[in-house]
């Protein structure tokens, strides 16, 4: 099998661009009346989801129509084979619904080897945050690294909430070990971003308990290749569409990892 390598004509620069006007659309659907509907517990899907959706497929489809898709509005889906574009159309769908205005669009592209490249948009802010495997991240066209801060005393942990309750409950338990050793915690609601912002260097960790593949696809090479490092919360290897994720600069997440209670707390 021919792998897809970074410097293949047009793979960011298709990402880029499907990004781009994929979070155009959402922006543009921001203020209209907008079609909510309920597709699972704490679930929604919006108009702007399927449009945006639509955008990514049609743009990835006319130039890679060898590549799988993944979707997460899409149905089908299944296993990575192959070139495989992770796509999240509108991640923080529930900020999205009630205009709190923190969302992303986020395309990961997986390979034999793992993650290959990652694009995350915030379309209100115009945050376009890059990666590619062994190119590094970055963030409007300029490199980002990882926070230095290596005591979780200062050091700032974003999050974001599980839907379903036993998850929701896993959640509180391990905020509630780390909750007395770090600084603050922040939850943004797009967990694309979130690992994005750790990647900027502007959260010091983040912290996931049900991540789907499309929220972490992008956003675990933007920690990478920006010099942080992505394990599960037991401190194993991060792999493909894994639920936990710890994410930090490599010295915070040792620290982090350490504090008792928090790899421990019942799952
Ligand atoms: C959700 C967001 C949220 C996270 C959830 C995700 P969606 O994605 O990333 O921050 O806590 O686990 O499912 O549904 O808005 O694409
Ligand atoms: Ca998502
Ligand atoms: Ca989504």
């Amino acid at each position: 099998m021919t792998e897809a390598q970074p410097s293949d004509v047009g793979l960011m620069a298709v990402a880029v661009k499907a990004a781009h006007a994929a979070g155009q659309e959402i922006a543009e659907r921001l203020g209209r009346e907008r079609d909510v509907r309920v597709k699972g517990l704490r679930d929604l899907v919006t108009d702007a989801d399927l449009a945006a959706q639509e955008v990514l497929l049609s743009a990835i489809r006319a130039h890679f129509p060898s590549h799988t898709i993944l979707s997460e509005e899409a149905p089908g889906g299944g296993t990575p084979a192959g070139t495989t574009w992770v796509l999240d159309p509108l991640d923080g769908t529930s900020n999205y619904a009630h205009r709190f205005p923190c969302f992303s669009v986020s395309i990961g592209v997986m390979d034999d080897d793992g993650p290959l490249a990652g694009v995350v948009y915030d379309p209100l802010r115009e945050h376009l945050f890059t990666a590619e495997r062994g190119r590094g991240a970055s963030l409007n066209g300029e490199p980002v690294h990882v926070s230095a801060i290596a005591d979780p005393m200062d050091a700032i942990v974003g999050l974001d909430f599980a839907r379903d309750p036993d998850a929701r409950r896993e959640l509180m338990g391990r905020l509630s070990a780390l909750a007395p050793h770090v600084h603050t915690f922040r939850s943004i609601g797009s967990a694309a971003l979130g690992l994005c912002y750790v990647a900027a260097g502007w959260l010091d960790g983040y912290f996931h308990v049900s991540l789907a593949p499309w929220d972490s696809a992008a956003g675990v090479l933007m920690v990478s290749e920006a010099g942080g490092t992505v394990t599960d919360l037991g401190g194993g290897p991060w792999a493909f569409g894994l639920p936990r994720c710890m994410a930090a600069n490599r010295r915070l997440h040792a620290q982090l990892l350490r504090l008792p209670g928090l790899a421990q707390a019942a799952v």
